[in-house]
């Protein structure tokens, strides 16, 4: 048996419910047959939405969502997605070389706020800054915040259909603008930040602004925006981090070596917040720039969704990303004091999403059991887990990518007088048997122990068997667990 401590007087901070984000860009079939069916569609819909996936979503609290990309943002004009449905312009969607498809723009700012009002999310917009001026961005927040019958604005909101403000207060300053976003050098960015984010924050009270942070560990992208950044002028509350895991194998076929290599990239997503957070707070920002990983999950190779490719970056989602999910948001846990909210990337049909649907159907993968399992987690307080077995590894016999992993990952918490303790077992073939040593606190004797795990860490969820992987609960004693190899368990107990 090992032993974990959980040490309450090691607290790390409380966990930002927002860590629990979302992300859903109009790319593919995330929308369009996606979450949104239409209020004409044969499939059950509330205004347009996909009754089911609405539901279900509630069910796991999502508490933001970002939109309306990605690069989908960088050609987006949201005046395009106001007023009547059927007069809106057709365009041309960011992605529409790679898919072919073209944007209705069916889902425009109304909708999507309907969408977020219907879940319970807070939206988190991303503004265009790579082909639109400051003023039309300040105008869309000037449409979505202003109060009824103020600015001209307002009352256009009113007449198509909503005289209460939307009241969105999350922002983003651009996305990727190392990339698609302005393929902007740091410096350049740090400029057009400061320009934009100046209007930005003199069109409404209370916005918090997010600042378009590097494309995984590129410290240098940080390091020169940062030198070019002046917090005592400029409005930051946040700063963007994408972290994707790509190209271990296919996602539903994939060696053993390429699942350790897919989770050992996973674990990398701790490096990449420590590293970042030494930079911001050696520039003295770390009340500007915490971190925001609006971008995060598994990348695997197309086409193996049920739509057999139609759908851009559509996939299947097996136990191994449920792994990766369980360990990326026990990394965010256990760093709630540098993270601020993190949006795993995408909702429905898309890469490392909670669902897949089509027509009628439409399932929940296994990364959507985690995050059910996690939502305990939300505005709790992270207490430290020391485990006796830390330096215990699983390394990769391969030569040319030796790696190395934590066989467990856990973080833990206490909220309304309730331990959460999540754990994550990595190994493909070791058991994992665990006794719990609460430091600092006492544990009541039982607790709720949940579950999720197959004999086949390949194994996905699917319009025929739609749980083929799902959770089980059962009632057990606080102070010992016994963990599968590749699962997730979460245990709750009463704190005495
Ligand atoms: O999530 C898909 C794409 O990945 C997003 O549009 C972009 O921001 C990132 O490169």
């Amino acid at each position: 048996m090992k032993k974990l401590y959980l040490v309450k007087p090691l607290a790390i901070g409380t966990i930002n419910p927002m860590i629990y984000g979302h992300f859903s860009e109009h790319i593919g079939g995330v929308f369009y047959d996606g979450l949104w069916v239409g209020e004409d569609s044969p499939v059950p819909n509330i205004r347009g939405f996909r009754k089911s996936l609405v539901e279900k979503f509630r069910a796991i609290r999502p508490t933001v969502l970002r939109w309306p990309g990605g690069c989908f943002a960088e050609t987006y004009d949201w005046r395009d997605g106001i007023g009547p449905r059927d007069e809106r312009p057709v365009r041309l969607n960011w992605w529409h070389q790679r898919d072919q498809r073209l944007e209705s723009n069916a889902v425009g700012t109304h909708e999507f706020i309907d969408f977020c009002r219907l879940v319970g999310a807070e939206p988190y917009f991303a503004a265009n800054i790579t082909s639109q001026s400051p003023m039309v961005v300040r105008d869309w927040i000037d449409y979505c915040n202003s109060p009824a019958g103020s600015t001209s604005m307002a009352r256009l909101r009113e007449q198509n259909g909503s005289a209460e403000p939307f009241r969105v207060h999350f922002w983003g300053v651009g996305n990727e603008c190392w990339g698609g976003g302005g393929n902007m050098t740091p410096e350049v960015y740090a400029h057009e930040f400061r320009k934009y984010a100046a209007i930005m924050a003199n069109s409404g009270n209370g916005l918090e602004l997010i600042g378009c942070g590097p494309n995984g560990g590129d410290w240098r992208w940080t390091e020169k925006f940062l030198q070019h950044f002046e917090p005592s002028e400029h409005h930051m509350q946040g700063y963007s981090v994408h972290y994707y895991c790509s190209a271990c194998g296919h996602a539903t076929e994939f060696t053993d070596l390429e699942y350790y290599q897919m989770l050992v990239k996973a674990a990398g997503i701790e490096t990449v917040i420590e590293r970042n957070w030494q930079l911001i707070s050696g520039f003295g920002m770390q009340n500007y720039a915490r971190l925001v990983v609006d971008e995060w999950g598994c990348w695997h190779p197309e086409g193996s969704g049920p739509s057999q490719g139609r759908n851009l970056f559509e996939q299947q989602s097996t136990m191994r990303d449920a792994l990766v999910a369980a360990l990326t948001l026990n990394v965010f846990n256990n760093h709630c004091d540098k993270v601020r909210m993190a949006n795993i990337a995408q909702l429905a049909n898309n890469l490392h999403c909670l669902f897949l649907a089509n027509e009628k159907n439409c399932i929940t993968t296994p990364t959507y059991h985690v995050f059910d399992m996690y939502q305990q987690h939300q505005g709790g307080n992270t207490i430290r887990c020391i485990g006796d077995d830390d330096d215990s590894v699983i390394a990769s016999s391969d030569p040319r990518q030796p790696a190395t992993l934590a066989s467990l990952s856990h973080s833990a918490s206490i909220r309304n007088k309730v331990l959460t303790l999540t754990i994550a077992n990595l190994s493909l073939t070791e058991n994992a048997g665990i006794v719990l040593e609460p430091v600092g606190f006492q544990l009541g004797r039982d607790a709720e122990i949940t579950t999720l795990t197959s004999n086949n860490v390949r194994a996905c969820n699917t319009f025929a068997a739609p749980d083929c992987v799902c959770p089980t609960e059962h009632e057990g004693v606080a102070t010992t667990l016994a963990i599968p190899p590749a699962s997730v368990v979460c245990l709750k107990a009463k704190v005495k």
